[in-house]
């Protein structure tokens, strides 16, 4: 379902994070797609600064969790969130939630202390601690213990948590939310994350926010002629 339509840029300025191209490409709005909205491009592009700027836009902690989350943070995020505006549809999301993996710690920590006087865990999170699980263990129990219907779901390069199965199975989860009419965005380097069929792909780049077909994204097409024959890129590449 598409709780947020769009983004739009109405303040600007120099410097960081104004001067990012993706930034400066939402002068022209960015339509979000009412699934699934994948955010790709280089590192430094400008995804988890666009990522979270939405995010916190929403209500939610720009270091990860809920918009019924308030805990403290590092005051490390940028000012963007108050320079755009969320165009939203007609309802609001029953739940959100904002995962970012290099962040989850502080998210543990802070589903802990909430939830300190729950006999057997965090119920809402699985029943057990995060931090008795493995990094990619805590991040697939929010997403699929806590995540639910009519949520709208932002997340931050999330395969950096996951096994190449676990991607998969992240895929499968996410197709599970979107029939429960959740909404994603979604920034990603993995071809896999990437793969899920109905959803918008937009490129951040020196030009801006531009969209591409699957095939035709370079997680996809350099992972594919490095997989079709990795004995001569791998020569190629180490080549002096
Ligand atoms: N707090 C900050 N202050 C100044 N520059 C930043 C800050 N955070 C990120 N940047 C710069 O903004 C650019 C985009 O960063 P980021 O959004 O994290 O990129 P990505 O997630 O696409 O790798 C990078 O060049 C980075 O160095
Ligand atoms: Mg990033």
């Amino acid at each position: 379902m598409t709780f947020v339509r769009a983004v739009e840029l109405v303040a600007g300025g120099s410097g960081y994070p104004w001067d990012l191209p993706a930034v400066r490409a939402l002068d022209g709005r960015l339509e979000l797609h009412p699934k699934v909205t994948y955010l790709i491009g280089e590192n430094g592009s400008g995804k988890s600064t666009l990522l979270e700027a939405i995010a916190v836009a929403a209500g939610m902690n720009p270091e990860g969790g809920s918009s019924q989350n308030r805990f403290a943070t590092r005051d490390s995020h940028s000012d963007l969130s108050r320079g755009i505006r969320l165009i939203r549809g007609t309802k609001r999301p029953a739940t959100d939630f904002f995962l970012r993996a290099e962040s989850l710690y502080t998210v543990a920590t802070y589903v802990d202390e909430a939830y300190a006087g729950e006999a057997g865990g965090p119920k809402a999170f699985g029943g057990k601690s995060l931090h008795e699980q493995s990094h990619g263990e805590s991040f697939l129990a929010v997403v699929i213990e806590r995540f639910g219907a009519e949520g709208l779901y932002v997340l931050d390069e999330p395969e950096a948590a996951l096994s190449t199965q676990n991607c998969l199975t992240l895929l499968r989860r996410i197709h599970e939310l979107v029939g429960l009419r959740s909404q994603f965005v979604i920034a990603t380097h993995s071809p896999l994350v990437l793969a899920y069929p109905d959803a918008a792909i937009l490129r951040c780049g020196d030009d801006g926010l531009e969209p591409v077909a699957y095939d035709d994204a370079e997680p996809v097409t350099l992972t594919r002629s490095f997989l079709d024959a990795p004995e001569r890129f791998l020569r190629a590449l180490m080549e002096d």
